[in-house]
């Protein structure tokens, strides 16, 4: 029901970067992402390489013979395009709804510009609420990163059939209201055992691309 809103929100991402030369392209997980990187192979324009957040979306891109570089191979990447699961007026968003949080948040870093195509459904004013956090952990440490996220008010599930490429498992933690995502996000990197939490708080995007309800598209520029 959503897909033609991600739709429209993806062609508009590839409209931001026809005709330009960029060396790397960053490329994110999930069903919006399938759709742009299917529309990418339209355009005529110059990228050198993509560096992949998983192998689904590696999979996708070598359909169309793009050229795929490891993180470790590249100096930097010039713009990261992903999608969210939630994200708020600051740009900061929830992710992981895929299981590839940890990839993600590797090639947001490394990333000059981060370019989140959504559609309306995920803007939200308070991240958690609707969606559960995300939360790779080591398998061993389960039990305790159980206890230390329960103190923080949500509801912590394991992601039941799912090990992430790092050999991990998804702690879900439902009925957070995340107030401070900044301070969240540093505090629950803390805890021992955790690898990573789909919080990208502290680096949000840059520009948010929204495919919205009535067919248009609204862009939010922060890097002006
Ligand atoms: C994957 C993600 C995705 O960006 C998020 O789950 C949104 O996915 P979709 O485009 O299918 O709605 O964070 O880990």
């Amino acid at each position: 029901m959503l897909d033609k809103f991600k739709k429209i929100a993806a062609q508009a991402a590839i409209n931001y970067i026809n005709n330009k030369n960029i060396n790397i392209v960053g490329i994110g997980t999930g069903t919006t992402i399938k759709y742009f990187i299917n529309m990418l192979s339209d355009i005529k324009n110059n990228i050198n390489g993509f560096v992949s957040t998983s192998i689904s979306s590696t999979i996708e891109l070598k359909k169309y013979d793009f050229h795929i570089y490891d993180s470790n191979e590249v100096d930097s990447i010039d713009i990261y395009f992903d999608s969210a699961d939630e994200i708020n007026n600051k740009m900061e968003m929830i992710k992981g709804g895929g299981a590839a949080l940890t990839n993600e948040k590797i090639v947001s870093s490394i990333a000059n510009k981060f370019i989140c195509i959504v559609d309306q459904s995920k803007h939200v004013n308070i991240l958690g609420k609707k969606y559960p956090l995300p939360i790779e952990v080591i398998p061993i440490a389960k039990s305790y990163v159980f206890k230390e996220l329960s103190k923080l008010g949500g509801y912590p599930k394991h992601r039941k059939g799912i090990i992430t490429e790092h050999g991990n498992i998804i702690l879900d933690i439902y009925n957070l209201n995340i107030s401070k995502p900044k301070k969240l996000e540093k505090y629950i990197n803390s805890i021992t055992g955790v690898v990573t939490v789909g919080l990208f708080a502290n680096r949000c995007a840059d520009i948010v691309i929204t495919g919205n309800y009535d067919y248009t598209v609204s862009i939010i520029n922060n890097t002006k």
